[in-house]
């Protein structure tokens, strides 16, 4: 039988799946989280502050009555929120994927750090992620489930080699952020290698959402309320971005379509906007050695190694 077409806008029945959303209070998490949630799934919300979480969490409800969420408080800047987050997801039920979204799109101009001492951007955006992936390797491998790492299509333009993590001699806001983007790029497929390497059932993915914008998306109560000049900046830039609705459209699939195997970039079509589809690797992460480096980097950064082995036998 021919395969059905995948239709973002009609999702299959994801009743009995669980996912978890990093910074699901916004945009695209948002957006990931109500289509999971109005195809059946029971999704976990995640944000680091509770007023917007719960906001946001209040409006999916009001959109979608029946949808089965709970809300979870993780700020991925914090390692200790991200060890008792995970603590806390280890004693729930299953838990079906991850979409690791989180993340700074708007960077200071001048290096922050963390209350740890970490660059706040490649903290906030890649760290936390892969030291929370960490946490749930366990969990994931007994569903047999799946990672979802946010890429950028800005690696492409602008190749930053992450050989200084943190930023510390040449630290610019578009450098910290294209950096942080091509680390969560290369954690990414890397694990997905460590992964087969050890025999674990999680697949890991990376996705892009093309170029989404505030002012193209549904204004919504607490999670998308754009000023009168952001709607009209954005709108001029209508021919080469979408909504952040739309945006979301290749952060679910790649989460959710069984015919995605770990290891592949996804995308829309057009590069900045448009339908899901399977994406080129870009140049910087196709050197395995720098894919190596950067989890090694990240794994001193973080102090923090994944359980492969209790993860191969979890099942
Ligand atoms: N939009 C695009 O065109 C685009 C393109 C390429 C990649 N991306 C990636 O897609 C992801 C989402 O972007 P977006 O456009 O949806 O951005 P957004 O509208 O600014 O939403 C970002 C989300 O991340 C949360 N967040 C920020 N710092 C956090 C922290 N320390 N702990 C937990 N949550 C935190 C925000 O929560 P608060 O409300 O608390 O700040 C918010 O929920 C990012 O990883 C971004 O790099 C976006």
């Amino acid at each position: 039988m021919a395969r059905r077409r995948w239709d973002p806008e009609s999702l299959p029945d994801l009743s009995g799946q669980s996912y978890l959303v990093t910074g699901s209070n916004a945009g695209l998490g948002y957006f990931a989280s109500e289509q999971l949630a109005r195809a059946g799934a029971h999704v976990i919300m995640s944000g680091r502050n509770p007023k917007r979480l719960s906001a946001a969490r209040a409006t999916l409800a009001g959109r979608v009555p029946d949808a089965d969420i709970e809300s979870l408080i993780i700020d991925t800047a914090k390692q200790g929120s991200i060890r008792s987050a995970a603590a806390s997801l280890r004693t729930r039920g299953p838990l079906d994927g991850v979409l690791l979204n989180a993340g700074i799109v708007h960077p200071p101009r001048r290096r922050e750090t963390t209350s740890e001492g970490a660059e706040v951007v490649v903290a906030t955006n890649a760290l936390g992620h892969f030291a929370l992936a960490g946490e749930l390797l366990v969990p994931l491998a007994r569903s047999g489930g799946r990672m979802v790492w946010l890429g950028s299509m800005s690696i492409s333009l602008t190749p930053y080699d992450p050989v200084d993590l943190q930023l510390t001699e040449e630290y610019s806001g578009w450098r910290a952020y294209v950096q942080s983007k091509v680390v969560t790029t290369a954690l990414g497929l890397e694990a997905d290698r460590r992964l087969r390497e050890h025999g674990v059932p999680v697949d890991s993915v990376v996705v892009h959402p093309g170029y989404s914008t505030s002012g193209r998306t549904p204004g919504l109560h607490g999670v998308n309320q754009p000023s009168k000049i952001t709607r009209f900046v954005d709108n001029l830039q209508t021919p080469f971005t979408q909504s952040k609705e739309h945006g979301a459209w290749p952060l679910v699939r790649a989460l959710v379509d069984p015919s995605i195997s770990g290891g592949q970039i996804w995308g829309p079509r057009y590069i900045v906007k448009g339908d899901p589809r399977r994406s080129r690797l870009p140049r910087i992460v196709r050197d395995p050695e720098r894919l190596a480096r950067i989890w090694e980097a990240c794994e001193a950064a973080t102090r923090t190694r994944w359980p492969f082995g209790a993860a191969s036998v979890a099942r």
